[in-house]
């Protein structure tokens, strides 16, 4: 979706990709190669002129050697190398929001989560979790001493629960001369991945922003929040790239969050954040056949102005994100669900 936003600024893009039928590869060259592979990255390095990411598994050590190796520095990347390094250990990112003074539970190596913590706490994997795998909360020491073998095979950490009354997200756009956020979404997880996405009500981009700011991040940020019964606005984790709760501004009638990426990568002005209020419906695997010209037949059938983006993933795993749906304007968030509901209709039936 990055690659569509910079293609319609005339833009050409590379990308690298683990998957030659991917849906980056589908759109624009690519690289085949493994994000950990340092020659491929360091390709990528030597082929663009600006480079971004979208998801954080790269290595900021290796982002690093092969920027190196390329004979560039630091200014073609967005976000920076050591911005990417305080987000990619959990660990070290809740460290920073501490000394920052920015609010954000308590987190320690979790072996020493039992005695520190107490219970419940949640155990994390510091490197490479999403969409909850690597999330396990626990209750009690039986619980703690039945995933011993997860959380010692590999660097876990230990934090406080939060018992929050609801997911907050906002994404804040940030360059060297100017600072913009989208308006703050309410996220509902289902099984720890994001179901549905809508206008929160509120604005909690005071402590987003101090949030980007705690790792010194230049670029495209969502920030993962939650909201404790008494309104306290505590900070989950930062994703360093364009984030599932900000889909829905493809359709809201402004700019998106893509394009604001792009912009960003480049260095060129930003966009004044406005649009209309809208719903975003994650489409999750169901991993049944079916068809998704069904779907989408049946979706638009069923609420004519819903937006329905496939992103053509070669599998649909079952709670795979596989596309979503945005509905823009009044009652947005019941006709997003309907629109959704017609179109597994419609797929399984197709
Ligand atoms: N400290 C916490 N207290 C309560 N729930 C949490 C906590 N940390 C994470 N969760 C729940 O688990 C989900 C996934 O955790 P997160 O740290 O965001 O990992 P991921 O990288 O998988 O998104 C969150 O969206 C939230 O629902
Ligand atoms: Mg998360």
């Amino acid at each position: 979706m990055s690659i569509m936003s910079a293609q319609r600024m005339g833009l050409r893009c590379l990308s690298l990709d683990p998957a030659a039928d991917s849906p980056a590869s589908q759109i624009a060259n690519s690289v085949p190669g493994d994000l950990t592979d340092s020659d491929k990255v360091a390709e990528i390095f030597r082929q663009c002129e600006f480079i971004t990411l979208e998801n954080e598994f790269i290595p900021s050590e290796i982002i690093t050697s092969a920027m190196k190796e390329a004979g560039r520095d630091e200014s073609c990347l967005t976000p920076g190398a050591p911005t990417l390094g305080m987000i990619q250990d959990k660990l070290v990112q809740r460290e920073c929001y501490e000394r920052a003074g920015v609010p954000s539970p308590r987190a320690v190596e979790a072996h020493l989560g039992s005695e520190m913590l107490g219970f419940p706490h949640v155990l994390k994997a510091r490197f490479g979790g999403y969409d909850g795998k690597g999330t396990r909360t626990v209750k009690t020491q039986a619980g703690s001493d039945a995933l011993r073998e997860t959380w010692e095979s590999a660097p876990w950490l230990a934090e406080g629960f939060v018992p929050f009354q609801r997911e907050l997200a906002v994404m804040v756009c940030r360059s060297r001369t100017e600072t913009w956020c989208f308006p703050t979404m309410e996220t509902v997880q289902t099984n720890h991945v994001c179901d549905l996405v809508f206008p929160s009500g509120i604005d909690a981009s005071e402590v987003a922003l101090r949030a980007v700011e705690a790792v010194q991040g230049f670029g495209l940020f969502g920030v993962e929040l939650f909201e404790t019964a008494t309104g306290e606005i505590i900070v989950n984790e930062i994703a360093p790239r364009p984030h599932n709760s900000g889909h829905f501004s493809l359709d809201w009638g402004g700019v998106s969050q893509f394009e604001q990426h792009v912009r960003l990568t480049l260095g060129l002005p930003l966009s004044r954040i406005v649009g209309q209020e809208c719903c975003m419906a994650n489409l999750l695997g169901i991993g049944e056949p079916g068809s998704f010209e069904q779907g989408i037949r049946a979706a638009v059938d069923s609420v004519p102005h819903c937006q329905v983006h496939w992103y053509g993933k070669s599998e649909a795993k079952v709670g795979r994100k596989v596309g979503h749906i945005n509905v823009a304007g009044r009652d947005c968030v019941a006709l997003a669900q309907r629109a959704r509901n017609a179109f597994w209709e419609g797929f399984r039936l197709g």
